[in-house]
């Protein structure tokens, strides 16, 4: 990573809520899914994006994505602000930016073989003649480790670790800059998780690509991403280098969620950050910071005053006693 080089994404105060709304469809309240996240992320790297299930990782994505609009907020992709374009000119940046998404049956048709999946993003996005098509796919196809007899399967015909591969090859016949990774390796047995992140590494290399990795699983964030950001209800609580995060993490939360990994490299429960209770609901966000209400050094001025991302350590991080 070339320390002169501009951020290919990059996400200011971005804000996402969705209305809740009554038997009678009035509008009761909102649910505060993403609520004032700002990143950037960098050529060539991969960021990791942690945190609980439910704290707003795939809304984040699917608001990149432009699949939810922003409520508020701006994303720059390669320079350009898309969080607030006509759909027509956002369909031109459309093939650089991809989305794998947590399922990854959601991402390929049922009713389609493997050969139509593959084929069908390059007759729309490319001009290329059937021969070249064939040539692509077979060579994608090969990226992604498949063999070509997987071309006339349908989906259910395939593992969940071969699913995964389809997906990732339907997006890289459009030659993406960024690939945002939502929980890439959720459901797959620890063997195939290995094989498929080991897969990411490689078409990193092979496609010059940029990843955002949503997980909640430490250990595979660790081993992926140089970066990581901690994501707490909507916001982001630590953001800074993976080793020197899990060598030392200052915010509560992040101590906490270390604390629930047992002896991750040696390190021992610490009991005090032992993290109780569900986060709280995202349509009723607490006063002050987010975090106060499982906090076990929450203080008075916790309930009443958000704290701000700050720099502490060589890192970034949202506590008002880290
Ligand atoms: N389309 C939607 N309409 C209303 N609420 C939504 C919608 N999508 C997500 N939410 C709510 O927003 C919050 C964040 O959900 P999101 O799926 O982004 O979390 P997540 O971090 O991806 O969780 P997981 O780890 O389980 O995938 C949740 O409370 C969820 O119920
Ligand atoms: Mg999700």
């Amino acid at each position: 990573m070339s320390v002169t080089a501009a951020p290919l994404l990059e996400i200011v105060d971005l804000v996402r809520h969705f209305p809740v709304r009554n038997a009678f469809g009035r509008r009761t309240g909102w649910i505060r899914a993403v609520d004032g996240v700002s990143l950037a992320v960098w050529p060539g790297e991969t960021l990791g994006l942690v945190g609980e299930s439910g704290c707003g990782k795939s809304t984040l994505g699917k608001t990149v994505m432009g699949i939810y609009t922003p409520t508020a907020g701006d994303i720059r992709f390669a320079g350009r602000e898309i969080g607030h374009l006509p759909a027509r000119e956002r369909r031109a940046v459309a093939a650089d930016l991809q989305y794998v998404y947590q399922d990854p049956g959601a991402s390929l048709d049922p009713r389609w073989k493997v050969v139509h999946s593959l084929h069908e993003p390059l007759k729309i996005h490319a001009r290329l003649s059937r021969a070249e098509r064939e040539r692509e796919v077979g060579a994608i196809l090969s990226a992604v480790g498949l063999p070509d007899a997987h071309l006339d399967l349908y989906p259910h015909e395939l593992s969940g670790g071969q699913q995964r591969r389809v997906a990732l090859a339907r997006i890289l016949t459009l030659r993406p800059r960024m690939v945002i990774l939502d929980e890439p390796t959720s459901g797959l047995d620890v063997s195939v998780q290995a094989s498929v992140l080991k897969l990411f590494r490689n078409l990193q290399e092979a496609f010059a690509l940029t990843y955002v990795f949503f997980s909640h699983d430490l250990a595979v964030v660790r081993a992926m991403c140089a970066r990581i950001a901690v994501m707490y209800l909507g916001t982001i609580v630590e953001l800074g280098e993976t080793a020197a995060i899990f060598e030392q993490p200052r915010h509560p939360y992040t101590r906490s969620l270390l604390a629930a990994v047992p002896r991750i490299g040696g390190r021992r429960v610490t009991l005090d950050f032992a993290l109780e209770g569900e986060p709280p609901n995202p349509r009723d966000v607490p006063s002050g910071c987010r975090f106060r209400t499982r906090c076990p050094l929450a203080q008075d001025v916790c309930a009443v005053e958000e704290p701000r991302l700050r720099e502490v350590d060589g890192r970034r991080v949202a506590c008002h006693f880290a």
